[in-house]
This record gives C-alpha cells, structure tokens and sequence, in this order.
C-alpha cells in the first residue's frame, strides 16, 4: 500500500513536518510505503490553469502528479494559516485537479492554533471536491506537543497519531479489498 503525505508548511522546519514524520513512521511499523512530501522544499509552480489544459507540465509537477497517481491514500498535513489551511498545501491540491482521486482514502492533520480544528473542517471541503474518502480521525496538535527538534513529544498525541493511522490502513484495505 502506497501512501503519500503532503506537508504544506512554509517553513522548512516545521512542526508540520515534525508531525507528518511521526505520521509516517507509525504508517511504515505497521506495514505501509510511504512518500513524504515537504511541499515547501519540493518546488512545484503556482498552478497554472493553461498548463494543465496544455498538459504542458514541467518535470517537477509532471513528476508530482505521476506519483500522486501510483498511490492508494493520501495523508495532507498542513499549519493554521489565517484561520485555514497553507497556500502552499492548496497550490499542490489544485495541480491535483487534473487527476482527482474519487474513492481514495485521506487523513488529515493540522499543527497550530491551540489545536484548533479550523484547517482540518475546511480540508474537508476540499476533499469533497476531489469524491475522497476522509477518516474520521484527525489530529490537531500545537506548539506545545513538540520538543525542541520539532519532533512530536506529547504522549497523548503520539497516541492519537496511531488511532490515526491505524484507521487510515483498516479503510484504506477495506477500499482495496472491494475494487
Ligand atoms: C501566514 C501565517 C498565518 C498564521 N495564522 C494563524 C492563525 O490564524 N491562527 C493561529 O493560531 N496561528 C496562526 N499562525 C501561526 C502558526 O499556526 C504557527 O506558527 C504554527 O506553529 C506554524 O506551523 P509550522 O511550524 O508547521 O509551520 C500563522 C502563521 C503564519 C506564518
């Protein structure tokens, strides 16, 4: 099972990518690939609505999209920004748009806020544009969850962050096992 997280912090060093790591390695004990995007590192253009109809990509986003496409779930990970989600995460979201993922599972996190659901709500939305499926376990962390590294510390949270992806992988086969 092949599965993609996309980390939409504009800082290189993030909490946002301290907690799509620990994300990733539970996903990874228990059985998963996964490809860790830290979008802000990545280079994808500003989405351009007459590249795509030209599908005239260059190689990074022509790269991006062609793994998107080998994946069974997605993970987006994103700070508060502005009471939402990072323009960062929606840029890669909307080069999505070419190839959507009706049926595909997705999980969402956020970092910011005093744990603040905002960002993950509105994901939601977005998801729903792209005919996925969301779990329903989401994790929210703040500042204070991480050490000094910015790796995720808090005990409770590590905790969520397995409920998390446990859930994702028990969806994510089921969905497999009917197709
Ligand atoms: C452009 C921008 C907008 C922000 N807006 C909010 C906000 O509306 N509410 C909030 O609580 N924090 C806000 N913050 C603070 C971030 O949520 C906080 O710095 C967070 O830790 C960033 O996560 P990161 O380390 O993963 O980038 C904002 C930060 C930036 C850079």
């Amino acid at each position: 099972m092949n599965i993609m997280i996309l980390v939409g912090s504009a800082d290189v060093k993030s909490h946002s990518l301290g907690l799509g790591k620990a994300i990733e390695e539970k996903l990874k004990e228990l059985g998963a690939e996964t490809t860790l995007i830290n979008l802000v590192e990545y280079g994808l253009p500003l989405y351009n609505r007459s590249i795509e109809r030209e599908n005239s990509h260059d190689d990074i986003t022509r790269r991006f999209l062609d793994t998107s496409l080998e994946m069974d779930a997605f993970v987006w990970v994103t700070p508060i920004y502005h009471n939402s989600y990072s323009a960062m995460l929606k840029n890669a979201l909307d080069w999505h748009h070419s190839t959507k993922f009706p049926g595909k599972v997705l999980g969402l996190a956020s970092n910011g806020g005093n744990r603040s659901p905002q960002a993950v709500d509105q994901l939601m939305l977005v998801a729903r544009s792209q005919h996925m499926l969301v779990s329903t376990t989401r994790v929210c962390t703040d500042e204070s969850d991480y050490d000094s590294d910015l790796n995720l510390s808090d005990e409770d949270m590590k905790i969520r962050v397995k409920n998390f992806a446990d859930e994702l992988l028990t969806l994510t086969n089921k969905v497999l096992s009917e197709n």
